[in-house]
């Protein structure tokens, strides 16, 4: 046997040397004169024959073509009948709108409705919408954890099945729920095959690993002991949904937009994957859950990693948010594009205030970052609004408010008369609840002035994004240096 080095070797006759536009072909690294160089196209021999320049050069490596159609795990893709692996995550108070969905789902991507803060005529009116302009095109629906209105969110699972919404993105959940688990197991049945088919699937979003392992185990029997004693799904429906995960897929969420754990996806994703094979070895799912990444997406590089640390899809929020089919303002967009990766901060959520839950924010170009965490001091330090000293308590009325807190308290007691009484009755008999309703309805409006544009608030704009939005601006530059030809 002939063990010499480099005996056989592949050669590459009539490549082009050089970039060239034809997309369809592979790369090919070459020895040109002892120099490095890439090809495209051409005919390669392997073994002896030995082509002389310039008719065949020797191949060092040959790199096949990938489109990003061929990215991510097919068995997604057929499941969501998708051209790419690829979704829009939803965005609150509908700036993942309705127009933002519909682009996605003609490009063959994945979007979900922003239906969080949104009330339910609201939700239904999207609906309306979009299983008319979509029909079978795919499309989703935020279902989004409301831990302080647990009827909200029972009342948007019944929207939900009662208009035949099949998809959902689950978040903000650290355990599941009721009305979560009603939606995921309604409907499940055997097909005249005997396989089981679940109609409802949950793409779960997951920063912690101890709510993975919860959605990647068939849906708790307590829970679907209590919807079957009231009635809410069917014996058979019990005993079926044991074969089933409770996520169909789960992805990852890394450092975001919005709510976030600041987790490093590099961490995470690897995590999440292992979890997600000891579970499937464990109850023998027929069809693992697959595991996206979401957190920190914003370039080609970032979407390239993501896919080659395993991610089976990746989501995108905080640079969608820029795209003019976003449900926000043009204020809002120019803000954003001014931004660099350090100019996001964690500010206390409106949604979960008192708990001390913090969300991602723009700090560029608005005070709203300052002014929410004055707010949480205040609320941790005073057991009521009197009990402020004076000084601050002017600054709160004429810079925060822009009134006085008693005209303040009113225009809230007003919101939440309709969205929550409770609350009222609550703030009566506790006077740091009622100064709390009142930070929160500032940091309610942030938002809104924010979405809406309002200019005489921009200085109090919340505007949720994570340091991907620096990442893309840096990649989108005009200065930036573009390698194109090696
Ligand atoms: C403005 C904004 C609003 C968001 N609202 C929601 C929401 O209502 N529900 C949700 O599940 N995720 C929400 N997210 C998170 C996104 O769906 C997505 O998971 C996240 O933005 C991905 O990380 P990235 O921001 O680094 O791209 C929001 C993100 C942003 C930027």
């Amino acid at each position: 046997m002939d063990t010499r080095p480099h005996r056989a070797r592949s050669w590459i006759s009539c490549g082009q040397i050089g970039n060239t536009p034809d997309n369809t072909a592979g790369v090919n690294l070459l020895n040109l004169d002892g120099q490095l160089a890439i090809g495209r196209g051409g005919t390669v021999t392997i073994g002896k024959k030995t082509p002389s320049p310039p008719e065949g050069f020797p191949l060092y490596a040959y790199v096949p073509p990938l489109h990003p159609e061929n990215l991510g795990d097919p068995r997604f893709k057929k499941t969501y009948h998708l051209r790419y692996a690829y979704i829009a995550g939803a965005m609150a108070n509908g700036i993942t709108s309705v127009e933002m969905v519909e682009k996605a789902g003609r490009a063959g991507m994945l979007g979900f409705f922003g239906a969080a803060g949104l009330s339910l005529d609201q939700i239904e009116a999207a609906i309306d919408r979009l299983q008319e302009s979509l029909k079978d095109i795919p499309f989703g629906f935020n279902l989004i954890n409301s831990p302080n209105d647990p009827e909200l969110e029972a009342a948007v699972v019944q929207l939900y099945l009662r208009r035949g919404i099949t998809l959902v993105s689950s978040s903000a959940y650290l355990d599941l729920t009721l009305p979560l688990v009603h939606y995921r197991v309604k409907g499940i049945h055997r097909d005249k095959n005997g396989t089981v088919v679940c109609p409802n699937k949950v793409i779960a979003k997951v920063s912690r690993v101890e709510v993975a392992r919860k959605y990647f185990s068939p849906p708790p029997e307590k829970l679907l002991a209590q919807l079957v004693a009231r009635k809410m799904i069917t014996a058979e429906e019990a005993d079926l949904s044991k074969s089933i995960p409770m996520a169909e897929d789960l992805t990852a969420e890394a450092d975001s937009g919005g709510h976030t754990d600041n987790r490093p996806a590099i961490t995470l994703l690897p995590t999440m994957i292992a979890l997600r094979d000891e579970l499937t070895e464990k109850y023998r799912y027929s069809r693992p859950p697959c595991v996206g990444l979401g957190g920190g997406i914003a370039t080609p590089d970032s979407a390239a990693a993501a896919f080659a640390m395993g991610a089976a899809y990746i989501l995108t929020g905080s640079i969608n948010q820029s795209c003019v089919e976003a449900g926000t303002s043009k204020t809002v967009r120019q803000m954003l594009a001014e931004a660099g990766q350090a100019d996001v901060t964690m500010a206390p959520a409106a949604d979960m205030f008192e708990m001390g839950v913090k969300v991602q924010v723009l700090k560029r170009g608005t005070m709203f970052p300052l002014r929410a965490a004055k707010l949480y001091d205040l609320y941790r330090n005073y057991d009521r609004f009197e009990n402020i000293p004076e000084k601050q308590k002017a600054v709160l009325e004429r810079d925060f408010f822009r009134k006085s807190f008693q005209d303040e308290w009113e225009q809230t007691k007003k919101y939440f008369a309709i969205h929550d009484p409770k609350q009222i009755e609550r703030a009566r008999k506790d006077p740091r609840h009622k100064m709390s309703l009142v930070f929160r309805s500032y940091l309610g409006q942030s938002s809104n002035w924010a979405n809406s544009g309002d200019p005489s608030r921009k200085i109090d704009y919340q505007i949720w994004c994570g340091p991907a939005i620096g990442a893309f601006n840096q990649w989108f530059s005009p200065n930036r240096v573009r390698v194109w030809n090696c």
